[in-house]
């Protein structure tokens, strides 16, 4: 486990941040880790610190570990069972329980691949391809397919497996992301993710250009949600 901080001191408020920078940028160079991913934490320190922080207040900036991980170290499947309380008047499992599960599922294999708090920052468009029946499996199995500076995204495949029959079939696929911050809600920088295969390669490449997909609609959503002049 790698852990490494860096004081910051108000009196000398951009001095204190180059120092802590600069600290940084040594173990940066130690683990090769992009410069980029210093900058989340540069503006957590700015944020942390505040406008009443005291001279000599220090301000302990952590970063857990961010040594490259493999996707297989945090690869995630659950499997549980359709029951009556999680169905429609049809006895198919409602389309909120099956979003829930695979928030659920992306979450705890984003938590092991950054060891860090997240919040979900978006679920891309989600189809459902075939109803899981009470009785069923459902079976949710989730990968992280990229690593940004302080995202990732992570695919969840659903299938449902018949009980008797053994049968399985894919019924949703989904791709998310989430954001991993501090305490105190500042981004924080996560380990990157090794490709060791084609299609480890290909996957991640996938997900660069949902990203681009993912950040130009949310450009679009701002405006609409700021209000009238
Ligand atoms: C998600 C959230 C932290 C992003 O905050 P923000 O200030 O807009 O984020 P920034 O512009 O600094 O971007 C931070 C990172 O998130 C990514 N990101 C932000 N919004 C995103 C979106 N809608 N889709 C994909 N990625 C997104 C950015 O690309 C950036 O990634 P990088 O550091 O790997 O390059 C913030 O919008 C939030 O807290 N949303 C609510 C989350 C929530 O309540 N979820 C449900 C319960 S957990």
């Amino acid at each position: 486990m790698v852990h490494v901080s860096a004081e910051y001191y108000p009196h000398a408020r951009s001095g204190g941040l180059a120092e802590a920078v600069a600290n940084l940028a040594t173990w940066q160079s130690a683990m090769g880790v992009r410069s980029l991913a210093l900058l989340p934490l540069y503006r957590s320190a700015r944020r942390t610190a505040g406008p009443l922080a005291q001279v000599g207040d220090p301000l302990r900036v952590r970063i857990g570990d961010v040594t490259p991980k493999r996707a297989a170290d945090s690869y995630t499947e659950m499997v549980q069972v359709v029951l009556p309380n999680d169905a429609n008047p049809l006895g198919f499992i409602l389309g909120g329980t099956v979003m829930h599960l695979i928030d659920i599922a992306g979450a705890i294999a984003c938590h092991r691949h950054t060891r860090s708090l997240l919040v979900t920052a978006a679920v891309d468009g989600l189809q459902f391809l075939h109803p899981i029946k009470v009785g069923d499996l459902i079976i949710l199995q989730a990968r992280v397919t990229a690593t940004f500076h302080t995202s990732l995204e992570v695919e969840v495949e659903v299938f449902s497996e018949g009980i008797l029959s053994g049968d399985r079939k894919l019924t949703s696929r989904a791709y998310l992301t989430f954001v991993a911050i501090d305490q105190h809600g500042g981004k924080v920088p996560i380990p990157p993710l090794l490709l060791e295969t084609d299609e480890e390669r290909a996957r991640a490449r996938d997900a660069e250009t949902r990203r681009q997909a993912r950040l130009d609609a949310k450009r679009r959503f701002k405006p609409a949600l700021s209000p009238e002049p």
